[in-house]
């Protein structure tokens, strides 16, 4: 095993031993390769380099006291990835390559898996980037598919401590009918400069409002929204949020703990009426919240500056059930055998 002060990692990119590729050509996916390369070689008209066909995805192995390492959803992952295939016309991935692909890059990196109990996690991002050339602005005819891993600590430096949000209704991240429900990496360059005022102003990310009339809570940066209330759990329904797969898991969670779900559009005013609120994602896990600041007026939005009671439960279960010390009851994770 590397040999690292796991407990202080941030989330930053850092060289693990392989990745694996896989490319599209001729219409059909080849096999898959190892390399052991950071660098890719790409001719210079790529479509992913001048009209943006790129994405990606977000996931996690964690190694259990057991000594088993296990991938969190990673059939999730997958769907997904064929979504935001569809969304920006490329061809789709096929599920059996994204986990073959995935399973594969944890097992020729074993040695990068943060131990239990540290609080890291070996992050996984599989990316898929049109690779042919052309000048039109139209699909590539071939693609390349990449999954590279590294260990991580927490997205948010503060871990599970709550931090501040921002709202301000000059950025938007995604237009209401566009991508912002593909994991494109157009979405994330059109959320740098809001990104970038936000921390200037200490706050961990922008929660962004719906873009076609800012009445409605999006999702804040890199992560899905939710807020509870009166033992219920409300996330807000968007055609421009991205269908987090942590939200997905913490629904279910939710409903097991005996509460109630509610996604549905959430309007900026209920931020008064919730007791706990949270941004979840991969990256962040729950990220609690403790302030709401709505720039434009000059209002916030106070939730105590611990975590609350039922964020920390869903927080605990979740990470639980990552971990393996608790059953997979929904058959979430994946192990994965060494080689
Ligand atoms: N929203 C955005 C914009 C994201 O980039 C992410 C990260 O993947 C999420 C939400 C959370 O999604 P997930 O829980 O699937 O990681
Ligand atoms: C994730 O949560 O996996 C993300 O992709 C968020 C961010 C690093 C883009």
């Amino acid at each position: 095993m590397e040999n690292k002060d796991w407990k202080n990692i941030g989330f930053g990119y850092s060289r693990s031993d392989y990745n694996v590729r896989c490319w599209y050509k001729n219409g059909q996916w080849g096999p898959l390769e190892i390399s052991d390369s950071e660098h890719i070689n790409m001719h210079i008209a790529a479509t992913c380099l001048h009209y943006g066909q790129e994405c990606f995805e977000g996931l996690k192995a964690f190694m259990g006291k057991d000594g088993k390492v296990r991938v969190f959803r990673m059939e999730e992952n997958a769907k997904r990835m064929q979504s935001s295939c569809d969304g920006i016309l490329m061809p789709k991935l096929p599920i059996e390559i994204f986990n073959e692909a995935v399973s594969l890059a944890v097992k020729k990196n074993m040695k990068f898996i943060p131990p239990y109990g540290c609080g890291a996690s070996l992050y996984i991002r599989p990316l898929l980037i049109g690779t042919g050339p052309e000048i039109g602005v139209k699909p590539a005819e071939e693609y390349l598919f990449m999954v590279f891993v590294m260990p991580v600590g927490p997205y948010f430096p503060e871990g599970f401590k709550p931090t501040d949000l921002l709202i301000m209704r000059e950025y938007d991240r995604a237009a209401p009918q566009g991508t912002g429900k593909y994991k494109v990496g157009g979405n994330y360059a059109a959320s740098l400069i809001a990104g970038k005022e936000a921390k200037k102003g200490g706050f961990s990310a922008v929660l962004y409002l719906d873009s076609k009339e800012k009445k409605y809570l999006d999702e804040c940066g890199p992560a899905n929204f939710f807020g509870i209330k009166n033992n219920t759990y409300v996330t807000p329904k968007s055609d421009s949020i991205l269908p987090s797969i942590t939200n997905m898991s913490l629904i279910q969670l939710a409903k097991d703990l005996g509460m109630e779900v509610e996604r549905r559009k959430v309007p900026v005013e209920e931020l008064e009426s919730f007791e706990e609120v949270g941004a979840c994602g991969t990256a962040a896990v729950i990220s609690p919240i403790k302030r709401v600041y709505d720039a434009d007026i000059d209002k916030e939005y106070n939730y105590g500056t611990e975590a609350g009671p039922m964020s920390t439960k869903l927080y605990e279960k979740l990470r639980a059930i990552q971990d393996g010390d608790e059953p997979d009851v929904h058959n979430w994770n994946t192990i994965i055998e060494s080689i």
